[in-house]
């Protein structure tokens, strides 16, 4: 029996506080463990299967880092074209067998709503890695994570999401999430890339409050948190149309002078150009202690969620 409240994670709307204590919890705990080098063994002779038909780094390799290092194994498809989704097969077929192979299923999809079928089509966990420019939730359990470890806090901040808010899944499940605390939020887009309505009707029902600009230079001096995201050039019909906006925000180390001197500076990964490489050695340069934490997070998820 899984320990939280669904057998999946597909939505980053989902969680119950008592869910998100959980896993933060837990995933402290296994930072501490992976910190101290204890070999852990919780998921021995489990099988996790990790489908990707869409490119990554982080996400499947932290999924599989965080299965290894429970003791468990892993099933990995890193390529679309090396399934029978190739020849024809449906997403609910390819899930219905891998059932029968793992118990547990990772799936990044470019379709939004893939990992609802995907869920639909086995009584075993499935973990929504990215469906689309839909939602991303495990993600932004992790992105929480690094907030309140980086900040000490998530209550009171201001955050800025900045970049592609219309096509960047990780946003529009951290808009999500966050927006149950006591938050503030900056919407830093450029006009045609504002966030999507049904994301800013989720914040508003949980009571956050927001501002749209796309004046990144005026949010950073008053964010606690930036938040930077990739122009998703594979979600533009228009490749001109991409052109235009694909250097809309290059956050340099010139240009965060104008920053809070606390700031945490945060981006899912992969960076195109949105943040310059000289702003990396910065102390609040978060991204890469971000992606780190992905391991004991994603170890949490499947500790909790696997038999
Ligand atoms: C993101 C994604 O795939 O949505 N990457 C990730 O999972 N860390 C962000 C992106 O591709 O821009």
């Amino acid at each position: 029996m899984t320990k939280l409240s669904k057998k999946d994670v597909l939505q980053a709307g989902q969680f119950t506080p008592a869910d998100l204590d959980l896993i933060l919890e837990r995933a402290a705990t296994y930072e501490a463990a992976l910190a101290s080098g204890k070999a852990l063994d919780e998921l021995r002779g489990r099988i996790l299967a990790t489908l990707f038909f869409e490119p990554s780094t982080r996400t499947r390799l932290s999924f599989e880092a965080a299965m290894q290092r429970l003791g468990g194994r892993v099933l990995s498809v890193s390529e679309a074209k090396s399934t029978s989704a190739s020849k024809g097969e449906t997403l609910h077929d390819t899930i219905r067998t891998v059932d029968g192979y793992a118990d547990a299923i990772v799936i990044r999809h470019p379709e939004i709503g893939a990992a609802e079928v995907a869920a639909r089509a086995t009584s075993k966990p499935v973990l929504n890695a990215g469906d689309g420019s839909g939602e991303h939730p495990t993600q932004s359990l992790l992105d929480l994570y690094t907030i309140r470890k980086e900040q000490g806090r998530v209550d009171g901040l201001t955050v800025a999401l900045v970049g592609d808010l219309k096509h960047g899944r990780t946003v529009h499940s951290l808009a999500t999430l966050l927006s149950r605390f006591k938050v503030s939020f900056l919407f830093v887009a450029p006009q045609a890339l504002r966030m999507p309505p049904e994301v800013i009707a989720r914040v508003r029902a949980n009571g956050a409050s927001f501002r749209e600009t796309d004046d990144l230079g005026r949010a950073l001096a008053e964010s606690d948190v930036a938040y930077m995201t990739r122009i998703q050039r594979e979600r533009f019909a228009d490749p001109a149309e991409y052109d235009r906006l694909k250097d809309a925000y290059v956050l340099t180390r010139a240009g965060m002078a104008k920053a809070k001197a606390s700031i945490t500076v945060m981006h899912p990964l992969p960076r195109v150009n949105e943040i310059a490489t000289d702003v990396d050695d910065l102390p609040g340069a978060a991204y890469f202690r971000q992606s780190a934490n992905g391991v004991p997070v994603r170890m949490a998820l499947l500790a909790l969620l696997i038999d």
